[in-house]
């Protein structure tokens, strides 16, 4: 799906329709540090064996049992818009990828809408798993390119520790809790989300899933015993499709729009197994250097690791870079996109000043 009409080109070549491009990054990250040698304390595991077979040394956990993933999604919100220097009313939507809501209903995005006084905006969740942000990134984007909206909050914000077995070691190592958000503004200089590339299969969803707690298994005594309303994971297959799905998905976006290995700068990889990413760059012909990764300090997040590491990175990115963001996560849901950063470093990124200049092209 391409994520704006086809547009004629401009002296620079890029696309002249309006696209959303991203404008400024924030995040939280709760303070509390999970490390592998706490985990040797809970489970029959060892620091090595997490290092080697999946490179997370520590994750952060939310521990106040009073604080959810909206308060973190808020969090990621208010330093974004401190940012930008804008007021929550100027806010046209909020979409939160997360698998994790405070509740079934009413959405996450409404209670950060809430807490946020964004008096403007509408919301919804998006839930896709691992790959909500990118999800919820493609419809935000729809929401700017098409002209709804000009100003759309996305957020990737789980957490994870609320549904993470810490008696199963194969799953407990690999998630931590964390939020990152991103504003989405129209851009008519052709930078900003160029092209996405998603699909689900739902064959093999019993691999990675939290079978409880729904409408198919309602919480009783028995599925509370069976630990149902935990996640569960079939590691291996999980793996070997994240590779193939995640390479996959980002060499269609590459191909499709002309780019060879060296017209990448960055790969924004969902941050799952060291090893996950490094198969990925392998496939696409991408040294690791181009690779974001910070699953070392954070695990894997979920819907939070993608704009966890465009902050992490926000002070290195110079305007025209091309981003390969691409995710994989239960469902399956997998997918990738190309996004042509908008700013230099950590300033943040004036969308109105941009558009004059292009107007007066
Ligand atoms: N510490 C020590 N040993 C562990 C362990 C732990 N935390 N977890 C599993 N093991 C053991 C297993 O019991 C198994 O032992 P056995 O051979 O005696 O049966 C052995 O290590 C190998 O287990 P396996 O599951 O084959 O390991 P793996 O190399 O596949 O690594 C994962 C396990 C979970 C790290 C890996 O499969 C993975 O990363 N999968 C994808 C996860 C993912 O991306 N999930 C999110 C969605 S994108």
């Amino acid at each position: 799906m391409p994520a704006s009409p086809a547009p004629a080109a401009t002296d620079d070549g890029l696309p002249a329709g309006r696209t959303a491009t991203v404008t400024a990054v924030g995040h939280f990250l709760p303070e509390r540090c999970l490390t592998n040698a706490d985990l040797e304390g809970m489970v029959d595991t060892s620091d090595e064996w997490i290092q080697k077979r999946t490179g997370i040394r520590e994750r952060r956990i939310l521990r106040d049992p009073e604080k959810a993933t909206s308060y973190m999604a808020t969090r990621a919100a208010e330093e974004l818009l401190d940012k930008r220097g804008l007021a929550a009313e100027e806010l046209d939507a909020i979409v939160v990828g997360t698998v994790t809501p405070d509740m079934f209903y009413p959405s996450t995005a409404c209670l950060v809408q809430d807490e946020l006084g964004a008096t403007g905006a509408f919301g919804y969740d998006v839930s896709a798993a691992c790959s909500g942000f990118l999800y919820a990134l493609g419809a935000g984007a729809g929401h700017v390119a098409s002209g709804q909206c000009e100003k759309v909050l996305v957020i990737g914000a789980d957490k994870m520790s609320s549904i993470v077995d810490y008696t199963d070691r194969s799953t407990c190592i690999l998630f931590g809790d964390g939020a990152g958000a991103v504003l989405l503004e129209p851009s008519r200089d052709g930078h900003g989300l160029r092209d996405m590339h998603q699909r689900v299969d739902g064959s093999e969803w019993e691999n990675l899933c939290q079978p409880g707690g729904g409408s198919r298994q309602p919480p009783t005594h028995q599925s509370l015993d069976r630990r149902d309303h935990f996640l569960k994971q079939n590691g291996r297959p999980v793996f070997k499709q994240a590779v193939q799905r995640m390479a996959e998905a980002s060499l269609t976006v590459m191909q499709r729009n002309d780019l060879t290995p060296e017209d990448v700068d960055y790969l924004v990889p969902h941050q799952a197994n060291r090893r996950i990413i490094e198969a990925t760059a392998h496939q696409m012909g991408l040294p690791l250097e181009k690779a974001m990764m910070n699953i070392g300090e954070y695990g894997n997040t979920t819907a939070a690791t993608l704009p966890l590491c465009l902050h992490d990175w926000e002070a290195d990115l110079r305007k025209g870079d091309r981003l390969i963001l691409t995710t994989f996560g239960g469902g399956y849901t997998w997918g990738a996109g190309l996004l042509t950063w908008a700013y230099d470093g950590t300033e943040g990124h004036a969308a109105g000043e941009q558009e004059e200049a292009s107007a007066g092209r």
